[in-house]
């Protein structure tokens, strides 16, 4: 539970450049005041995350999302409109008060208002946009709790404020309005129900490890857990022991765990799953390949990026 004295000291620790971890809607975050480079510059070295990759600045709402983008299309108020608060990140040409740092020197930033009361609350108390990476080590599983961020961050963090489990449970949807609209990182919020809004949106291709990428979520390995993870068919595992995480049927394994057979159910429980078998030191961690359907793409890019491939 957080109180309101809680938010009240972490808009505190913002405001003098501390790092304050929060719940969202999808996934705790790791944030600073996007305004000050020396805070944001510490994001990136408690998380070891290279300082090419952009970070998501956070606001409380559209108002405030339109005073950081040099440019608001009407493509981005009607999306605000619909899907504010929630899981989507628009990327705009950036105004000229974030900082490089924040943006890894592109000339867009990424905004988005969280679906999530007490994220809410700590930007408007803390009166500044708030720039905040998934509160994990680069390239490992996202936390859905705040024990998954004293895990992974422990005492690099100054405060973390506990608001319960996250109920998406996958990280936003990114979508690139700085041109023609193009889907960088598929999420909860369907490529079909922003087509619904805008028209047609453009799928990014994969970016392969090396090369330039506009958006690391498009690096292949990310989101992984330690052990190592493959998707099955049909209940096919790999030798040895390990853990099986089905929909449909269930198979002999030394640990078997049935998923939601929804997506949206699914999406909610999967990265806490896969904390949990990571640290039970398994061989092995084998998930029943999801349905190709739409609804279920950004589980499937989640799953296909943790499997490494
Ligand atoms: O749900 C979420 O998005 C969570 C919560 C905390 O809001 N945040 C999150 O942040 O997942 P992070 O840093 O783990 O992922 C940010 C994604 C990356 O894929 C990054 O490349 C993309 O957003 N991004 C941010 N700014 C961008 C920009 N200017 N251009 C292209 N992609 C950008
Ligand atoms: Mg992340």
């Amino acid at each position: 539970m957080v109180c309101s004295r809680d938010i009240e000291r972490a808009a505190e620790l913002i405001r003098a450049g501390g790092l304050v971890a929060f719940p969202t809607e999808t996934v705790y975050g790791l944030g600073a005041n996007a305004l000050d480079r020396a805070a944001v510059r510490r994001i990136f070295q408690v998380k070891g995350r290279p300082v090419t990759s952009p970070l998501i600045v956070h606001v409380d709402s559209p108002e405030m999302a339109r005073r950081l983008a040099r440019e608001w299309p009407p493509e981005a108020e009607r999306l605000a409109q619909r899907f504010w608060p929630g899981p989507l990140t628009l990327v705009l040409p950036k105004a000229a008060c974030i900082p490089a740092e924040v943006t890894a020197g592109l000339d867009t930033v990424g905004l988005r208002m969280p679906a999530h009361p007490v994220a809410l609350e700590l930007i408007r108390t803390a009166g500044v946009p708030i720039a905040a990476p998934s509160a994990n080590r680069f390239t490992e599983l996202s936390p859905t709790t705040a024990e998954h961020v004293r895990r992974a961050l422990g005492d690099s963090v100054d405060m973390i404020l506990d608001g319960g489990p996250t109920q998406v449970g996958l990280e936003s949807t990114v979508l690139w309005l700085a041109g023609p609209p193009r889907l960088l990182r598929p999420g909860m919020i369907l490529r079909r129900q922003i087509e619904e809004v805008i028209g047609p949106v453009e799928v990014a291709g994969r970016i392969e490890d090396g090369l330039p990428h506009p958006s690391p979520g498009l690096h292949p390995r990310h989101y992984s857990p330690r052990t190592p993870l493959v998707l099955v068919t049909d209940g096919v595992l790999p030798p040895g022991r390990g853990a099986y995480l089905w929909i449909g049927r269930p198979a002999a394994a030394a640990r078997s765990v049935r998923m939601p057979s929804d997506a949206v159910a699914y999406a909610a429980r999967l990265y806490d799953t896969l904390h949990t078998l990571d640290a039970e030191g398994w061989d092995w961690i084998a998930v029943e390949r999801p349905p190709e359907l739409p609804e279920w793409i950004p589980v499937l890019d989640r799953l296909r990026r943790a499997a490494g491939r």
